[in-house]
């Protein structure tokens, strides 16, 4: 199994910071932010990584992280030219995964303690063709991509609300998702948003509405380290956890 870590986008809301370096090559702990994604994708046995990065900071990335050798993985990149979302990002994964292939999507934004080992196992006995997120109970659901369940036992997603002023659940939809190679027909069927953006919730909604989009709750600490508040909170959390 493939893994994708998208870390392109602009990270306004870390302005000033980020006018000169990428999100995800920010400090958190002892590491740059994007090494603890690439080291829960490694733990749960992932090697074969894409990074895609922006056209500013590939070289950096490159510079960094090299092969991906001394991380134990071997890294593949692609450049997003400019940041028209999530899943167009993801776009650019198309040509990584081999057709029918399933593959972990992680936010490089998204920082978490969980080992994602059991959540791949039990995507890998879901049928082709269905997806999977992973869910985190959160105290301001209007920061996410909230889900709204249905009223069954257990509980279906019947669709996700991006930012809603009204959350329909407590949850949000962590940036960690399990897709097969069918999501490149579906990130094709969706059109940019209000905000001029692919957006990942508007795929993970098609496969909502088709009942083919299951789910699992994180069990340990998990945050999107998107803010200046949050990314303090992770560099406390994460200080011992890479060697
Ligand atoms: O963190 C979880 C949340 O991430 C989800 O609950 C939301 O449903 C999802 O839309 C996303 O929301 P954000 O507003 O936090 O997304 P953001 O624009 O901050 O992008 C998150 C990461 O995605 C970022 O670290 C890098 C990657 N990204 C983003 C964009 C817009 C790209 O690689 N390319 C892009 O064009």
């Amino acid at each position: 199994m493939r893994g994708v870590i998208l870390a392109g986008g602009t990270g306004t809301r870390l302005y000033p910071l980020t006018r000169m370096l990428n999100k995800h090559l920010l400090p958190v702990g002892k590491y740059p932010m994007i090494c603890y994604g690439i080291d829960r994708l490694r733990r749960a046995g992932i090697t074969d990584i894409l990074l895609v990065v922006t056209r500013q900071s590939a070289g950096m990335y490159a510079d960094f992280l090299g092969s991906g050798a001394d991380l134990g993985v071997s890294i593949t990149y692609r450049v997003q030219e400019s940041a028209g979302g999530i899943a167009q990002a993801l776009e650019a994964a198309r040509d990584f995964v081999p057709p029918g292939e399933r593959f972990v999507v992680l936010l490089g934004d998204n920082l978490f303690k969980d080992d994602l080992a059991p959540y791949v196992d039990a995507y890998l006995k879901q049928p082709a063709g269905t997806a999977k997120v992973l869910l985190k109970p959160v105290d301001d659901p209007r920061r996410y991509g909230v889900p709204v369940f249905d009223t069954g036992d257990p509980a279906w997603i019947v669709r996700i609300e991006e930012k809603p002023e009204h959350p329909g659940s407590g949850y949000c939809v962590t940036g960690i998702y399990m897709y097969d190679t069918e999501v490149f027909r579906l990130i094709r069927q969706v059109s940019p948003s209000g905000r001029g953006e692919l957006e990942i919730t508007d795929v993970n909604n098609l496969y909502a509405s088709a009942r083919k989009l299951s789910y699992d709750v994180l069990k340990d600490w998990w945050s999107d380290a998107g803010t200046f508040d949050s990314l303090r909170e992770a560099g406390e959390k994460l200080k011992d956890a890479l060697p």
